[in-house]
């Protein structure tokens, strides 16, 4: 049987989307240079499905052990995790976000070409409608990006775009995520950040865990319900198992189809807040701070596409994602070095 290789599958998301794999039956193999991310992860998805995960450490933009990896494995598709992800950090070092994503990304599909592998599930994000016009927002939306990490969101997806309009039996599905959240309910795998975290939630978790002081809360003069900003946060499992459906999906169709991943509600942030202390019964102390810059209002999807291609949609609820995300964090205060 033919193996699933996800690049970075030792990250938040692949982690999440192996195990679901290894559950629908599935075999998996990873290629991830662990710059964001540990073996550790990896591990616990064995001990969880109770299957093995091929894990090889290596990096998207060597072509010498891509092509050594296609060879000695039989490898049916490719889901393609691995990038850096820090919108702040990318503004620093543009330079460095684009030879790693895009390419990173060119690399892997000319290996694959070779290798004649042409299915690929690709990383998207929501990041590629810019601050759109109108929510929910539709995958027809315009595309924009206004920084690096962004801009190398949106220079993959043309080039997959152009890649199979040159080459139509290449199958290509582009994810656009919008905010993954929570872990896995059994509490052994979930996110795990280097330093001061970005992203909302590990933050709040990171406070009701005594690890920071207290949450800022960018901005809470939007023009939304209460004044913060509205997102579309999606359990990281949903999310994963989207990714079995766009697998399945791929073994029928060629051609190159952009998905929304999200649920279709925007919660606030201090909706988040509010929620993550009445499931768990925890205190997040916060303050009002200015917005941060580049920040939007509101953005969430509309996800009737990837119910209508996919048969997929979210399942899990808001407090499923705050407690789940919980019992990861107190469970392993410090990541997998817990
Ligand atoms: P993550 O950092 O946990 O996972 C990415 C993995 O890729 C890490 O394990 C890292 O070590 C690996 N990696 C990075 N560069 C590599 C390279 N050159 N070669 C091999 N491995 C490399 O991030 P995540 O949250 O799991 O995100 C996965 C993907 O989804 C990324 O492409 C990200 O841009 C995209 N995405 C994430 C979010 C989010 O909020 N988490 C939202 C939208 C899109
Ligand atoms: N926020 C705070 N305090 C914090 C962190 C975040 O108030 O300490 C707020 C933000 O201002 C925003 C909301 O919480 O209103 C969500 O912020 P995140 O940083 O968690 O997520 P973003 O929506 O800003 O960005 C995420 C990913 C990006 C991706 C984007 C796509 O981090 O990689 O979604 O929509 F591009």
């Amino acid at each position: 049987m033919s193996y699933i290789l996800l690049t970075g599958g030792a990250g938040y998301i692949g982690s999440h989307t192996a195990l679901e794999l290894l559950n629908a039956g599935f075999k998996v193999l990873s290629f991830d240079n662990f710059s964001n991310s540990s073996d550790a992860a990896l591990k616990r998805v064995e001990q969880l499905s109770g299957e093995p995960v091929v894990s090889i450490k290596g990096d998207i933009r060597d072509e010498a052990a891509l092509r050594q990896l296609f060879s000695d494995y039989n490898i049916s598709a490719v889901v393609h995790f691995a990038g850096l992800k820090a919108v702040g950090e990318s503004t620093q070092i543009p330079l460095h976000y684009y030879d790693n994503n895009v390419a990173g990304t060119v690399t892997l599909c000319r290996i694959m070409r070779e290798s004649g592998v042409k299915k690929l599930v690709f990383s998207s994000s929501a990041t590629v409608y810019g601050d759109a016009k109108q929510v929910p927002i539709p995958e027809t939306s315009p595309r924009s990006a206004t920084n690096p990490y962004g801009q190398s969101k949106l220079m993959i997806e043309h080039i997959l775009e152009d890649l199979v309009q040159a080459e139509p039996d290449w199958g290509i599905t582009l994810l656009r995520y919008f905010n993954p959240v929570g872990a896995h309910d059994s509490g052994r795998i979930g996110e795990d950040p280097n330093g001061i975290p970005n992203n909302l939630m590990p933050f709040i978790s990171q406070v009701a865990v005594g690890k920071r002081e207290k949450l800022s809360v960018f901005g809470a003069d939007y023009p939304t319900h209460d004044g913060t900003g509205v997102r579309d946060y999606i359990h990281v499992v949903d999310l994963a198992r989207g990714h079995v459906k766009a697998l399945q999906y791929l073994q029928q169709h060629n051609g190159i189809e952009a998905i929304n991943l999200g649920t279709g509600t925007g919660y606030s942030v201090l909706d988040m807040v509010n929620a993550f202390s009445r499931v768990n019964n925890i205190a997040v102390p916060y303050q009002i701070a200015p917005r941060r810059p580049g920040d939007i209002a509101t953005c969430y999807a509309e996800p009737g596409k990837a119910e209508k291609l996919l048969g997929w949609q979210a399942e899990k609820t808001l407090d499923d994602m705050v407690r789940d995300s919980w019992r990861w964090q107190s469970a392993n205060p410090n990541g997998y070095k817990s």
